[in-house]
């Protein structure tokens, strides 16, 4: 009998997912005569049981494409949004598997979908996950696809933002996606020669960063570009942040636990919303000069795919298949060097791949002169 395997798309969506789909759907159909059942919305689609056929026709001319055409959601199967009130939607989950005679499920996605997949091996299913998201920071693996696309774009982007800060003598603060990993900004730093770059990971002195801009003004550069990463914050910020921690951790009750989460919430809310204009206001004040926002958002993961990540999403996606047929399930397929190697899905849930502080590209950004805010 032909194998059954499903296959959705969770988390937010990033460029490479389509590549990823036909690298997986052509190699298990075309090499190993298996059937592909595609899940609407992520996790979703697979608890409400909306499935789409994959088969050839719809596998073809999708490699370019951005998005995912199996659409996505950030639904986790343990707490699904159920006419507006939380609910545990394992069961349902575990028994479409079963009524569509599933053999495997295959989730493509990021950290979250990473647990959300080891939760339902831990129910008794069979899963295989690809690491996809723009955020490069899915432990065990060098790289995500999605990664080098929003790299490109978010180049670009600080690329033509140099023309515009020069002729105008002004600040220009980019906002880049990552909430508490940096490689994006900073990758797109450093491509693009930001001034200064600021990463969720090293908490940053406003000074530091406003006397970084004033010495480029004093060396006859009279406009600068910052780079910020979402969750990026100031050293002032991160200890608020650590004593509202630390007071959840203390909580002596339930009470008091359910408060402190709630202010902690509140304050990441209001630091992510508004921490990039709060910062450029900032230093227009402690450097004289004028300062303007851009935040690149969504853009950096809509659009076709680049070739790198292309190329990468079929890798992962063949390589997947052939796991498939070994029956080597449990498994996320790392990108490591050239080769795909099955990681364990218990290493890999519930770790983040943070930009450490001793990596080589924050040496090489020190190296030319970038400040980091340190
Ligand atoms: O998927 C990762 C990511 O793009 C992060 O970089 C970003 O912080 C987040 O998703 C945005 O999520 P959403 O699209 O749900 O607003």
């Amino acid at each position: 009998m032909a194998k059954r395997v499903g296959i959705l798309t969770a988390g937010g969506d990033s460029p490479g997912l389509n590549a990823a789909i036909r690298g997986v759907g052509k190699s298990v159909q075309g090499h190993y005569g298996m059937q592909l059942i595609g899940f609407r919305d992520g996790f979703r689609g697979l608890a409400e049981n909306r499935s789409m056929r994959l088969d050839g026709d719809r596998l073809s001319g999708i490699l370019t494409l951005g998005g995912t055409i199996l659409g996505t959601s950030r639904d986790k199967p343990q707490r699904m949004q159920v006419d507006g009130k939380p609910a545990d939607m394992t069961g349902r989950i575990v028994q479409s598997y079963r009524q569509n005679r599933l053999d495997v499920l295959i989730c493509l996605g990021g950290g979250g979908t990473q647990k959300n997949a080891l939760h339902l091996k831990q129910q008794g299913l069979n899963v295989i996950t690809l690491p996809k998201t723009i955020d490069n920071d899915v432990a065990c693996t060098d790289t995500t696809f999605g990664f080098d696309t929003a790299l490109g774009i978010a180049t670009e982007a600080i690329d033509r933002l140099h023309s515009t800060a020069h002729s105008h003598h002004r600040i220009i603060v980019v906002e880049l996606m990552g909430h508490r990993a940096g490689w994006l900004a900073l990758g797109a730093g450093i491509a693009g020669g930001a001034d200064v770059i600021l990463l969720p990971e090293l908490p940053y002195d406003l000074q530091r960063v406003a006397e970084a801009i004033r010495q480029r003004v004093r060396h006859g550069k009279s406009f600068s570009i910052v780079a910020v990463a979402e969750g990026a914050r100031s050293l002032e910020q991160a200890s608020r942040i650590e004593m509202l921690e630390t007071e959840k951790l203390q909580a002596r009750n339930k009470q008091q636990k359910r408060r402190a989460r709630r202010r902690l919430a509140a304050l990441r809310a209001d630091h992510l919303g508004n921490h990039t204009v709060r910062l450029s206001e900032q230093l227009e004040r402690l450097t004289g000069l004028e300062s303007r926002v851009t935040i690149l958002g969504h853009v950096q993961r809509g659009g076709a795919p680049s070739a790198a990540d292309r190329l990468l999403a079929t890798r992962l996606g063949s390589a997947c298949a052939d796991l498939l047929a070994r029956e080597q399930y449990g498994v996320m397929v790392a990108a490591v060097g050239e080769s795909a190697i099955p990681v364990p899905l218990e290493e890999v849930a519930g770790q983040k791949k943070l930009v450490p502080l001793d990596h080589p590209w924050i040496l090489s950004a020190k190296r030319v002169g970038t400040n980091l805010g340190d």
